[in-house]
């Protein structure tokens, strides 16, 4: 049956119009990941269920749903669905797959063409005009994926239930597990973003009060999990208990949607969210052993500590346009791209290079240069084919001979100290550590984009200023280093 329908799934969304596709946040489910989510529901004597479909599509989520039950994998003897799909266009696909179960199973299918946010939301307020929603004991979702404008309808309908979210896809998570019965399930499909970052700060904290996480899916491979849309996003799927005591998370992995390769651990909570993060950052270790980082008691130090902070770097280039130089010429000062990294540090000037390797230094660029000296820089994007996420260098004062400021492009972040240069040692140490292995591996368990914003960076953990001054001294004195040299040393690091 699901194969049948993975058929009109492929030939509606290769037909659909890529401007509907767009304005809806359309990517519908692939079969092979609608059966392993609604696999996730733990089985429990419950006899009714209320099913939620929030963000319906034609109905596979539903479908996958129905297909476990009907093989014998829930013990209801009645299922009521809710489907909420907007773009009344797909309603008759809909229909067809929901009548396909109807025909054997116990079920009453209500389908509904308006938008859930506002519906959700009157429900939830007690809105005397509107229809109350049922509570939900299920949930299943693979909501849009659209940004929500601050000004818009639905941001302010959302925070009258005081949900304060960024996008489309975390907004249909918060209303519809506001919607669940206690120790309601919810199993949803959704990016990555809200795991990190400090947009998404108020959503976690609102799911974190009202849930239990009990399981997250990652897939290894971006792109894998939607091959026929352009889908960019690393996608997770997670189950929620609705006031579910927190206990261990279940984290499992697969390469794509074939689940061939499916691994499978569990983890104390203090590993997913670390208990002294105010940012509730959400990890998503993909290994049971714990890395270097974890279990080293040297890495413990906020940046603050150690008396440095991290920037983006303050030349944003397209609004100082009329100061830019393609190469150094009297009156202008180095300005660097991460098209200056080299192999093992900063290359300046570079010729044949697109972007400009000066900046002229006047009153109206001053407050933008730092003055020349010792910084790590690390790259704020690396493409989704580049093996590392975290990129750092050395930029040392020599390269630029007698200049006096530097000018650090938006493209890069940069480690200082009250926005001046760093001791030469410790601007090492700090290069070091971040180019290993295990760094990158811990930032990858909170971040899933190719992104790397000055926040992660100031939240993550340091050893202290003098062992990364001693870390730094090593490395100069080693001259050329290589990846097994630095993930070697940082395994012995000790206070
Ligand atoms: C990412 S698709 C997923 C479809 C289906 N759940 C699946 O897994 O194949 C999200 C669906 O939500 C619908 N949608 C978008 N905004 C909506 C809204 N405000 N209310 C209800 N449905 C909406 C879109 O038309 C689209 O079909």
């Amino acid at each position: 049956m699901l194969s049948e329908l993975e058929q009109s799934r492929l030939a509606v969304s290769r037909a659909a119009d890529p401007k509907r596709k767009a304005q809806f946040g359309q990517f519908f489910t692939p079969a092979g990941i609608a059966r392993f989510m609604a696999g996730l529901f733990v089985q429990r004597p419950e006899h009714r269920c209320r099913l939620l479909d929030a963000g319906a599509g034609i109905g596979f989520l539903s479908a996958a749903f129905l297909g476990r039950w009907a093989s014998g994998g829930f013990g209801f003897q009645r299922v009521e669905i809710d489907a909420f799909e907007i773009d009344d266009s797909l309603h008759p696909y809909l229909i067809q797959t929901l009548e396909e179960y109807g025909r054997y199973l116990n079920i009453v299918s209500t389908i509904r063409g308006d938008d859930f946010i506002h519906t959700a939301v009157d429900s939830l307020c007690g809105n005397l005009f509107a229809e109350t929603l049922p509570r939900y004991t299920h949930a299943i979702l693979n909501p849009p994926y659209k940004k929500i404008r601050s000004n818009s309808a639905h941001r302010s309908a959302l925070r009258r239930v005081g949900i304060e979210t960024v996008n489309l896809y975390s907004a249909f998570v918060a209303l519809s597990l506001a919607l669940l019965e206690d120790y309601g399930q919810l199993v949803a499909i959704i990016p990555r973003s809200f795991c990190n970052g400090p947009y998404y700060r108020p959503f976690r904290e609102y799911i974190l009060k009202r849930a239990a996480i009990r399981h997250m899916h990652l897939f290894a491979s971006r792109n894998k999990a939607f091959k026929e849309d352009d889908v960019l996003q690393e996608n997770i799927i997670i189950r929620l208990e609705r006031s579910g005591q927190q206990g261990p998370v279940t984290i499992s992995t697969s390469t794509d949607d074939t689940f061939t390769d499916l691994a499978s651990h569990e983890h104390l909570f203090a590993r997913i969210v670390f208990p002294d993060d105010p940012e509730r950052f959400i990890h998503v270790p993909t290994s049971p052993e714990k890395n270097v980082i974890e279990l080293s008691s040297a890495i413990r130090y906020s940046l603050a500590d150690l008396g440095l902070n991290v920037s983006t770097g303050p030349v944003v280039d397209f609004r100082l346009k009329k100061h830019l130089r393609d190469m150094p010429e009297p009156g202008t000062v180095p300005l660097l791209y991460p098209g200056h990294f080299s192999n093992s540090g900063i290359q300046w000037p570079k010729t044949g290079m697109k972007k400009p390797n000066a900046i002229q230094r006047n009153a109206d660029t001053e407050k933008w240069l730092y003055p020349n000296g010792f910084y790590c820089v690390v790259r704020r994007f690396s493409s989704k084919e580049e093996k590392r996420r975290i990129i750092a260098r050395v930029v040392d004062p020599a390269a630029f001979a007698d200049a006096p400021v530097l000018g650090f492009e938006n493209h890069l972040n940069v480690f200082h100290q009250n926005r001046c240069g760093l001791p030469q040692a410790l601007a090492h140490g700090l290069s070091v550590f971040l180019n290993t292995t295990a760094i990158d591996e811990q930032f990858r368990r909170f971040n899933g984009h190719t992104q790397v914003n000055a926040t992660d960076l100031r939240l993550m953990k340091y050893p202290s200023r003098d062992t990364l001054t001693v870390l730094g001294a090593w490395a100069l004195g080693c001259g050329k280093l290589t990846q097994t040299m630095i993930d070697d040393k940082l395994g012995t690091l000790t206070e």
